[in-house]
């Protein structure tokens, strides 16, 4: 994939090769640009992001009912998908992107402009930490976690979704996704896939028990949303981390 990637004219800033198929495709695998570029998508439910809101449903179902007060915090939040399935919760929302962060706020998300690696939050502030579909996006998954178990209140619960470090992942997710419409070409470096072992190991060293559980569109539903009936396929789980998983944890103490 890195190898279809056009080259810039440093001189000029300007793409030397021919016009491009997709607004990114200019960009190196995992661009941060590629958001601003697709700024307009997020909220479009047969768009490139289709696929993270039936992730973020089904992120919500792992997420508890809020009590008074509850406080969740959303790393990597993206435009906020999360927030219909939320409600109840200070939801804040942590993101590198100014653009899905205007977003988000207009779907009431108390957004933080900021990297997960360095989050300007006080240690044991949340009630529950989410992190979808953020952390094959982060350089230091080691550091990532540690901030997400960081910000945990004692009980508090971690609820994660990411894609697996292993070739069939990189064949079904990125090779095949980006292919058929699924995720934006380009959104993924497959260097930065998530090694399942380091991440149930950070999370344990942060004080979270991590349980990993395999996930996949539901095969009805996919057939149904590509021949353009309905806009929201159910994610079902699967018998396999070693594509899409979920996490969920409570830190000790
Ligand atoms: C695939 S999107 C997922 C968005 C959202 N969690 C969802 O599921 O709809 C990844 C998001 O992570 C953000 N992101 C990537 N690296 C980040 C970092 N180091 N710190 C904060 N946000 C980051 C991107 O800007 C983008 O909004």
């Amino acid at each position: 994939m890195t190898g279809t990637r056009k080259s810039f004219d440093a001189t000029h800033g300007s793409p030397v090769c021919p016009p491009a198929d997709h607004p990114q495709d200019d960009l190196e695998p995992n661009d941060p640009e590629l958001y601003e570029r697709l700024a307009d998508q997020w909220w479009q439910p047969r768009g490139p992001f289709a696929m993270l809101h039936w992730l973020a449903a089904a992120r919500a179902r792992l997420v508890p009912a809020p009590h008074p007060g509850a406080v969740l915090v959303d790393l990597g939040c993206g435009a906020g998908l999360l927030a219909p399935h939320v409600r109840g919760y200070r939801h804040i929302g942590v993101d590198t992107s100014q653009s899905a962060l205007r977003q988000a706020r207009a779907r009431g998300v108390r957004t933080i402009r900021g990297d997960v690696l360095a989050l300007p939050l006080p240690d044991g502030c949340a009630d529950v930490v989410v992190a979808g579909e953020v952390l094959e996006h982060v350089h230091d998954l080691a550091g990532a976690v540690a901030e997400a178990c960081r910000l945990l209140r004692p009980g508090g619960l971690l609820v994660l979704d990411t894609l697996a470090d292993t070739a069939l992942c990189r064949f079904v997710a990125i090779t095949v996704a980006e292919r058929v419409g699924l995720a934006p070409p380009g959104v993924h470096d497959p260097a930065l896939l998530v090694d399942r072992e380091a991440l149930a190991r950070e999370c344990a060293r942060g004080g979270v028990h991590v349980e990993l559980q395999g996930i996949r569109p539901s095969l009805p539903g996919l057939l149904a949303w590509s021949v353009r009936r309905g806009t929201a396929v159910r994610m079902v789980p699967t018998a396999t981390t070693a594509v899409l998983f979920q996490g969920t944890g409570r830190k000790k103490g």
